[in-house]
């Protein structure tokens, strides 16, 4: 089986989420159809969450609602603060 692609490459981000649930439902090149083992309904719910993962991924300050943009700048300078070195949180 070939590699799939990353969710997060512009030639899948782009493409209309119609052709998405198209490539769920009969597969593409190496890439098996699902069409048969998953319902409609949980492949818009699958081509929901890749949105969301899309979008996340790609998101700026001007996703925030403009009221919490301020705590999200305070966040991110507190960021920069010393940081503890071990990994154990
Ligand atoms: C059900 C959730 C899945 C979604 C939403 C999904 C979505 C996609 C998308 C968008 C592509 C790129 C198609 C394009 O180039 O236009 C792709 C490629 C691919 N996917 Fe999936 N996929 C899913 C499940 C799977 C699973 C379970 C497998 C493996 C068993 C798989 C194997 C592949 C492979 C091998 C490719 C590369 C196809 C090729 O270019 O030859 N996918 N997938």
């Amino acid at each position: 089986m070939g590699t799939a692609l990353s969710l997060h490459v512009p030639s899948v981000r782009e493409q209309p989420v119609g052709q998405l649930f198209n490539t769920i439902t009969n597969g593409v090149r190496k890439m098996p159809a699902y069409g048969s083992q998953i319902s409609v309904e949980d492949r818009w719910a699958i081509l929901l969450y890749v949105r969301t993962l899309q979008r996340s991924r790609n998101a700026t300050l001007d996703d925030v609602p403009p009221e919490f943009r301020d705590q999200f700048a305070l966040r991110q300078q507190d960021s920069n603060a010393p940081r503890r070195t071990d990994a154990r949180g």
